[in-house]
């Protein structure tokens, strides 16, 4: 596999068309004005670690689910990663299923350039009112941490039930936009409270969401996967799980500790990368420099009483047999 895009020195303009545009010290895609995370080596890394620390949780794949069930009876099996980032998990379905075609879907190309004839990569927005593919024409469908370049998450999984085969697969993972105290002396897990806890992580997080509302997205996805899938009768099956993830490297169980030091350093690269969306969003460089600051300080020194962590939803659902219309 050949290394992303982003080493190359062309690959601002692709036949013309110029992707990415410079915010506040940090690229950003042109291309979906509600999505102003960067697309740049930073963020291409903090991918790798969220996509290493899903393979921990999913014990090694990186599906859960009757996707194998999906996927056999080839010869030919269609499957599509909706906001694929560097791609890893396109590539990594087709390498370990060599009779399944994958594409992946970004507004950037920030994808490796040497990938298995059967996966390739396209260029358009999500959040386009009619994907450019015929009924039924896919096995599986992944999105992966994409909402926060969402502007209407139930029209969007209905456009995924519209694409989907009947029985055909859909997979949706998305981190909460939440953040929780716990864990710390057997004291239960707790969203945080005003005045309690590490005050500067909250605060970035309130600060977050906040944003993310005022660019059109709806921060409460996560936790309603299960909800919003009901709400467009299109499927079938739904399951839904949450997994706690901890922040940092307290945790006594080994491999949860792993998971909890790649979610740290995913937050590590995640802290800075806000930067652009809340001056853009209007708040002065000084504010969000103090806001990243505090919230780093919390992650770095922590707090003996709080610890930190988060929650990944996860979910599935099969396509069930009614039209779509
Ligand atoms: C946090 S990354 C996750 C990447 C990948 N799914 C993963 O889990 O490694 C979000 C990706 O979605 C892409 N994205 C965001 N909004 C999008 C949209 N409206 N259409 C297409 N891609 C989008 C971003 O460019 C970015 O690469």
């Amino acid at each position: 596999m050949s290394k992303p895009h982003e080493d190359d020195d062309d690959y601002e303009s692709i036949e013309g068309r110029v992707f990415f545009q410079e915010m506040h010290g940090r690229k950003i895609n042109l291309i979906n004005p509600t999505y102003l995370l960067p697309a740049d080596e930073d963020e291409s890394k903090r991918f790798n670690l969220m996509h290493r620390l899903i393979r921990f949780i999913f014990n090694g794949r990186i599906y859960v689910g009757p996707t194998k069930e999906v996927l056999q009876f080839g010869p030919y099996r269609q499957a599509l990663d909706l906001g694929t980032g560097r791609g890893e998990w396109a590539v990594e379905l087709c390498e370990e299923f060599s009779w399944v075609f994958t594409t992946g879907v970004d507004i950037v190309p920030i994808q490796y350039l040497e990938v298995p004839e059967r996966c390739r990569f396209e260029m358009w927005d999500i959040n386009i009112h009619h994907m450019p593919y015929t009924d039924g024409c896919f096995d599986l469908v992944h999105a992966r941490a994409v909402l926060t370049g969402i502007r209407n998450y139930p029209h969007f999984l209905g456009q995924i039930g519209r694409i989907l085969r009947p029985g055909g697969l859909v997979l949706l993972i998305e981190p909460s936009l939440m953040q929780y105290a716990g864990l710390a002396n057997n004291k239960p897990e707790a969203a945080y409270t005003s005045g309690s806890g590490p005050r500067g992580w909250f605060t970035l997080w309130e600060t977050y969401r906040r944003c993310l509302s005022m660019l059109g997205v709806d921060v409460t996805v996560p936790q309603h996967l299960k909800d919003l899938l009901e709400g467009t009768r299109l499927f079938e099956d739904i399951q839904d799980f949450k997994a706690t993830i901890p922040v940092g490297f307290y945790h006594e169980n080994k491999g949860i500790l792993t998971v909890g030091q790649l979610q740290w350093m995913a937050y590590d690269l995640l802290l800075p990368a806000l930067k652009p969306m809340f001056m853009s969003l209007g708040m002065l460089e000084s504010r969000a420099d103090r806001i990243i600051k505090d919230a780093q300080t919390d992650l770095y020194y922590g707090n003996s009483d709080f610890k930190l962590a988060s929650h990944m939803h996860i979910v599935h659902a099969r396509r069930n047999s009614i039209p779509w219309s």
